[in-house]
């Protein structure tokens, strides 16, 4: 919501007199002075009037989990452990998952309550990479490489994926980085070949990298730099 429409709804404001205290300097938001009425307001931001505070500002939660297999990546799960059932934080049902991995897939899952920042995450533009590292059944071939890198036709979804990397690291093992996140996508490229991915671990969002002293199950807070970084 614009900052202007927020203190004209409060009961004691109506629009002439928000863009007067606008105009005045009497309000802040996040302890800066706004005297811009299309400031957003989110319920992270802190608006004071004078020394009144109208909205404490809810906190805004990042985290990263090493996911390890067996646990699902929801919410709510009828069966399985869920990866929120992995976090000892207060109120873990405000926070959802900014992109998903299977169930037997492993590695870097990001979890958040802004809305705003999983979307700038996920994205689809291309803009931010997620690499994985992939244990197959049959050797990996050379010419995966130059398939991945043009695309691979998906019919389900009717599209071509974006252009990605694979680097072969030994005959059955690789690293791929992916500019989008289709459904099951890793493992329908290297079907593509006919070739079962039999491991499968997520390393890196962006610039966000797993942090190695995280044992599979364990989680810690984004740093500033992390969060920024989307
Ligand atoms: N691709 C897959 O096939 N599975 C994942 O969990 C992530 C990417």
């Amino acid at each position: 919501m614009r900052l202007d429409r927020f203190l004209s709804n409060l009961p004691q404001l109506n629009r002439q007199a928000a863009r007067q205290l606008l105009a005045s300097g009497r309000v802040r938001v996040d302890g800066q002075v706004s005297h811009d009425g299309h400031t957003e307001v989110r319920v992270f931001s802190q608006i004071e009037l004078d020394e009144q505070l109208l909205q404490a500002g809810k906190a805004a939660r990042y985290f990263m989990l090493h996911k390890p297999v067996g646990v699902v990546s929801a919410t709510e799960h009828p069966e399985h452990r869920t990866v929120l059932d992995l976090l000892a934080e207060p109120d873990p049902a405000d926070l959802h998952l900014a992109g998903r991995l299977d169930l037997n897939t492993s590695g870097l899952l990001l979890l958040t309550n802004d809305g705003q920042w999983s979307r700038r995450a996920t994205a689809p533009t291309g803009e931010h990479p997620k690499v994985y590292l992939v244990d197959t059944e049959a050797p990996i071939d050379t010419a995966y490489v130059d398939v991945f890198a043009q695309g691979l036709y998906f019919r389900y979804e009717d599209l071509t994926t974006r252009p990605a990397t694979l680097e072969i690291l030994a005959p059955r093992h690789a690293r791929l980085t992916l500019y989008e996140g289709r459904y099951h996508q890793v493992k329908r490229m290297f079907g593509h070949f006919q070739n079962k991915v039999i491991g499968l671990h997520r390393v890196s969002m962006g610039a966000i990298q797993l942090d190695p002293l995280l044992a599979p199950g364990q989680y810690r807070a984004l740093t500033a730099a992390e969060i920024a970084s989307f």
